[in-house]
């Protein structure tokens, strides 16, 4: 969202009557600035108040004496008559109070019908269910690519023009700079540009590197994302041919010509079939096909057991997402996040996530390539499998000959095994039916057999391990010939 489109919605507010509007966001500045372009364009008076300050009308500074405490600012409030804007700045922390929170509800109530407006701010607020009741909550997104380049700009220009630094960055870089501080508040990416160059008088290439590292370490911190480098991904897909060719032509929307065609990047992918045949390892492998980061959210960590915790905990971890872009995200299970057939037997939190979801999908702007796995089809909202969300709904089945070749061949070869010496048409034969997840377990099984009767691994001992598994395909056949079923003709097949 950029800036005008922000002054847009909070215009709209307060012209249809929203008394309260409630901004948890730790850039207080921001919120200032955007009430105050909001109330010049409205030309209406604007006001600001803090515990220390009182009211104060903005500009001019001048004060209204009296106002410093909760009530008496509550009551001055209530005998305005003057159609305003108010920023209340750490104000919610008050209403716990019975009479403060008495007092807010009829001052919201009076501003409900002279279409004043209330702005209360805060790093975390928390409001009693009567006066939730009255507000609306505005996200205030983080700063856009133009902002943060205006704030790139001007500390460069400040550093330098006091000879405090000198810039080592073309042009490409400096842009490559400026999306490295996507996802920061315009406080933090002040900081970090002074701390990169002034620590040794220059900014350099090594800068972006620090900053990217920066935000992973954020990103850990968070809880609520892993972070798998793009160095550390060596993963590796046996199979999967129509979904890689779909990988290789999907790349191209990434590019720069796309780019400047407006070409929308491609948005994601989900991916849903048979347990234990490379869905996971799909996600990982795009990311390194792809040369990018990947996070990936985890379903469980974003439930909490305070109402609206969860859908702030879901928000958090796009904006982290969203402050790696270009990235892979990955969302394992998506069912289990999204789950909306238990009714309100989860206070709803999964539908509600899951429309926040949606939305985001819809509408998001940042390079955020999302790659989303299921196992069971049953439980998904059918909204999620409908044309248009995604780019493309693959589905994976049991490996056929060829492709189990192939992932016995990576599993041989990643335990320095020598695929040569074996057997393939008999492992492969007698293979048919098992998943990779039962390949690679084969291959291990065997190997620790072989080192148990201390003889190298062979052939026999492979098919040994391989008769004496009973795949999910057999012990399981119903469902998976449900899933099958369900997806056949209806979802593209990843080979
Ligand atoms: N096509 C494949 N190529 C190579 N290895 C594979 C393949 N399919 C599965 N494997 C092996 O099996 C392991 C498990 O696969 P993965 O976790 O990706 O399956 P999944 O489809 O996500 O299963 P689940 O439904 O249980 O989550 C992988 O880590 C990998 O070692
Ligand atoms: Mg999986």
């Amino acid at each position: 969202m950029s800036l005008s489109t922000s002054i847009h919605d909070i215009k709209t507010l307060v012209l249809s009557y929203h008394p309260v509007i409630v901004m948890e966001t730790v850039e207080e500045d921001r919120v200032f600035s955007l009430l105050q372009s909001t109330a010049l364009e409205l030309r209406m008076p604007f006001f600001q108040w803090s515990i220390t300050t009182g009211l104060v009308r903005v500009p001019g500074k001048s004060i209204m004496y009296g106002t410093g405490e909760p009530t008496s600012l509550l009551s001055t409030l209530h005998q305005m008559d003057t159609q305003a804007i108010f920023l209340l700045k750490d104000f919610a922390r008050f209403a716990t109070d019975h009479t403060v929170a008495r007092q807010l509800r009829e001052v919201s109530q009076r501003f409900a019908k002279n279409r004043s407006t209330l702005v209360l701010s805060g790093a975390t607020i928390r409001l009693s269910p009567e006066i939730e009741h009255n507000v609306v909550h505005f996200h205030l997104k983080l700063p856009e690519r133009e902002e943060l380049r205006k704030v790139f700009n001007t500390v460069l220009h400040s550093l330098v023009s006091a000879n405090r630094i000198e810039v080592l960055l073309d042009p490409r870089e400096r842009e490559e700079l400026v999306t490295a501080l996507s996802g920061m508040t315009l406080n933090q990416a002040r900081q970090t540009i002074a701390f990169a160059a002034l620590k040794d008088g220059k900014l350099s290439v090594g800068a972006i590197r620090e900053i990217l590292e920066r935000k992973a370490q954020v990103i850990r911190e968070s809880g609520l994302l892993e972070y798998f480098p793009v160095e550390d991904n060596r993963f590796q897909l046996g199979g999967f041919a129509r979904l890689k060719s779909w990988l290789v032509r999907a790349r191209t929307g990434f590019s720069r010509e796309a780019r400047e065609l407006n070409l929308p990047a491609p948005r994601g992918i989900l991916i849903v079939g048979v347990q234990g045949c490379g869905k996971s390892l799909a996600a990982k492998v795009i990311a390194r096909e792809w040369k990018l980061p990947l996070v990936k959210l985890d379903a469980g960590r974003l439930f909490d057991k305070y109402i609206g915790e969860s859908e702030k905990n879901f928000r958090k971890a796009i904006s982290l997402a969203e402050s790696m872009a270009p990235v892979v995200l990955w969302i394992d299970e998506i069912e289990k996040a999204m789950a909306t057939g238990g009714g309100e037997a989860d206070g709803g939190v999964g539908r509600r996530m899951f429309g926040s979801f949606l939305t985001w999908l819809q509408e998001k702007k940042h390079e955020v390539f999302v790659v989303a796995t299921a196992n069971d089809l049953s439980i998904l909202p059918p909204e999620l499998l409908r044309k248009g969300r995604f780019d493309e709904i693959f589905f994976v089945d049991l490996p056929n000959a060829d492709e189990r070749g192939a992932i016995l061949t990576i599993h041989l070869k990643l335990r320095k095994q020598d695929p040569s010496q074996f057997d393939f048409h008999r492992l492969v034969e007698a293979t048919e039916g098992f998943s990779g997840a039962e390949i690679e377990q084969v291959v291990i099984a065997a190997l620790y057999r072989g080192l148990h009767l201390k003889q190298p691994l062979d052939t026999e001992l492979l098919v040994k391990e391989i008769s004496e598994t009973v795949p999910l395909s057999i012990s399981r056949r119903e469902d998976m010939q449900k899933l099958r079923e369900m997806s056949r003709g209806r979802f593209v097949s990843v080979n």
